[in-house]
């Protein structure tokens, strides 16, 4: 009897911390009236956009993000740039692929033309790995970065990926093929990626290079325990040392530069640091759950990188992206995907805390989707990685999240024999620990990895010309709305609105004057 008395106790305080989700009507008026109120009082800022930030969520497509939401405080919660005014979609496809890459998307975002599949920074004349058609210099495209630097502003970039990798490559480099990151995976007369960041402009003229990817800048890097070198990745072979080059680059042009290989030299580089090169890891950095001391977080890298940036008055282009997202999604992950979302989310809370948003112009979004759903009907406040059910038809639960296509660890169907008949059958759910960083949700197709997806994604803007973000967007026109708002490339002698609306108003002005005068006169 005793214990059935606690057992309703205990039921009874579960209900009422349920209680605590509040869903009278004064609740969802409040909610409705106040985010009208938001609306009403939003503002477009005409003004230039000095600095510009752009956050590349790899592979962080819409559910994500609801996901990363309802993880961090529920189904209402607003991350940080959900708060942003104004939102638009992207449509994601490359010039060959309905369902893209990340080489061909970031040359979109960044480059303005799309691109096709695992090329970067060429436009789509160039076949994947058409070493000879990529050396023509009208398939190059100039980037935001490029751009950025021919305008005297400061520019650079943030990854949690190697520093040559998909994303951050189509700032600087040009190359049919995204894998030749380094000498030996390149075919000659083309060079690799890490090359064209350090020898060549736009890259070698960066103030800021943080990520990961030794393996690619030194020869022979050694593989540690908390640091392994990846073997599918290129490692460098013709001796040259990347890391040195830079730094004797830029001691000979008498610049003031920082090179930094942990947490603690990252955060003490000296403050009067132009250049700063940091290299964390040999290939890509450690999943924020997996992340050592040692190992900076994207939040310290953006930090890093924004103070450095901050140095040149004329202002800057940054690119921070969250690169283990994607990392996470291709192996079925998703507690860990979402936890690195909400890493990146903390990086764009503290950019816009470290910025003025009068003249910033912050553009969250990503390069792709993946196919990540949230499914069935779970309660509100139920934990996004449990289970709902059970199935009508095999009596089990299923996780609230699963994937469209998945590795061999998301394969969770088995034939058994069942009264002598073979059948297929799930596995149970409750055997394992769904809310587990390493655990894969069910995907519906066994491939060697999950797959991205097709959808569009979003993008959250704020700051000077926010709103040109405001429907279904091609992706590459992010690079030309963000060129029209900091007046960059093609842009970049367009008269300012505030120039034209001083000039209105100076003829407003003397007209009224001179009507005075006239009045007086009479
Ligand atoms: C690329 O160009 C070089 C030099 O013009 C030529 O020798 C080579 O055959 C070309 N390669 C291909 C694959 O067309
Ligand atoms: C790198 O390792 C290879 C094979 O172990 C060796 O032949 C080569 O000399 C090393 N290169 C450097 C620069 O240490
Ligand atoms: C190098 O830069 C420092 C600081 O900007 C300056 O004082 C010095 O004269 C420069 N040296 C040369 C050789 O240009
Ligand atoms: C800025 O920082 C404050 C204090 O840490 C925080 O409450 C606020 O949410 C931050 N702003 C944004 C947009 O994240
Ligand atoms: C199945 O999911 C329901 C919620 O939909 C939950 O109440 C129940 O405990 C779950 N069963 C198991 C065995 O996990
Ligand atoms: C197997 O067959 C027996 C007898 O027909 C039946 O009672 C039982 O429910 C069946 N088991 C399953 C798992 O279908
Ligand atoms: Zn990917």
């Amino acid at each position: 009897m005793h214990d059935r008395r606690v057992v309703v106790l205990l039921v009874f305080f579960v209900t009422l911390g349920q209680c605590v989700l509040r869903k009278d009507r004064a609740y969802w008026e409040e909610l409705g009236t106040n985010e009208l109120d938001i609306a009403l009082r939003t503002k477009y800022n005409l003004g230039v956009a000095k600095n510009v930030i752009l956050f590349i969520g790899d592979g962080m497509g819409p559910n994500t993000i609801t996901a990363a939401r309802i993880h961090k405080g529920g189904e209402s919660y607003k991350l940080s740039y959900e708060t942003f005014p104004h939102v638009g979609l992207l449509k994601t496809y490359s010039a060959d692929k309905m369902v893209p890459d990340s080489a061909s998307t970031a040359t979109a975002l960044m480059g303005g033309i799309k691109a096709n599949d695992k090329t970067l920074g060429v436009d789509a004349s160039v076949p994947h790995r058409d070493c000879n058609a990529s050396l023509r210099p009208e398939a190059k495209v100039e980037s935001l970065a490029a751009h950025a630097l021919r305008a005297g502003r400061s520019t650079g970039f943030v990854t949690t990926m190697r520093v040559t990798h998909a994303t951050p490559a189509p700032m600087y480099a040009y190359s049919p093929e995204r894998n030749w990151e380094c000498d030996a995976a390149t075919p000659a007369p083309c060079k690799d990626i890490a090359r064209q960041l350090v020898e060549d402009w736009p890259g070698r003229d960066f103030n800021v290079i943080l990520g990961g990817g030794r393996q690619s800048l030194i020869p022979n890097a050694t593989s540690l325990e908390n640091d392994p070198t990846s073997a599918w990745a290129c490692s460098r072979q013709d001796g040259r040392n990347l890391i040195e080059q830079w730094q004797t680059d830029k001691g000979v042009r008498n610049l003031s530069y920082c090179f930094v290989e942990n947490t603690n030299e990252l955060k003490n580089a000296p403050a009067n640091t132009d250049y700063l090169f940091g290299v964390f890891s040999n290939a890509h950095l450690p999943y924020e759950f997996q992340r050592h001391a040692e190992s900076p977080s994207i939040v310290d890298m953006t930090e890093a990188a924004i103070k450095v940036l901050q140095r040149n008055e004329k202002g800057y282009f940054l690119m921070v992206e969250g690169g283990n997202i994607d990392m996470a999604h291709h192996r079925g992950r998703a507690r860990t995907a979402i936890d690195e979302t909400l890493a990146m989310e903390e990086a764009v809370r503290l950019a816009y805390n470290m910025t003025d948003p009068e003249d910033t112009l912050i553009v969250v979004t990503s390069d792709h989707m993946h196919s990540m759903t949230i499914n069935g009907h779970p309660e509100r406040g139920d934990n996004i990685f449990g289970t709902v059910g059970p199935s009508r038809y095999d009596g089990l639960n299923y996780t609230t999240i699963a994937y469209g296509t998945g590795g061999p660890g998301s394969r969770q169907f088995e034939a058994q024999m069942v009264n002598g008949t073979n059948e297929v059958v799930r596995r149970d759910p409750s055997q394992d620990d769904t809310t587990s960083f390493m655990y894969e949700q069910i995907a519906a197709i066994t491939l060697e990895e999950n797959k991205h997806g097709g959808g569009d994604v979003a993008v959250y803007a704020s700051g000077p010309y926010a709103h040109l973000f405001h429907n279904i967007h091609e992706q590459h026109y992010t690079y030309y709305a963000i060129s029209y708002a900091a007046r960059l490339g093609r842009y970049a002698d367009r008269p300012t609105e505030n120039n034209a609306f001083s000039i209105q108003a100076n003829i407003i002005l003397s007209s009224v004057s001179m009507l005075l005068v006239a009045l007086t006169v009479l």
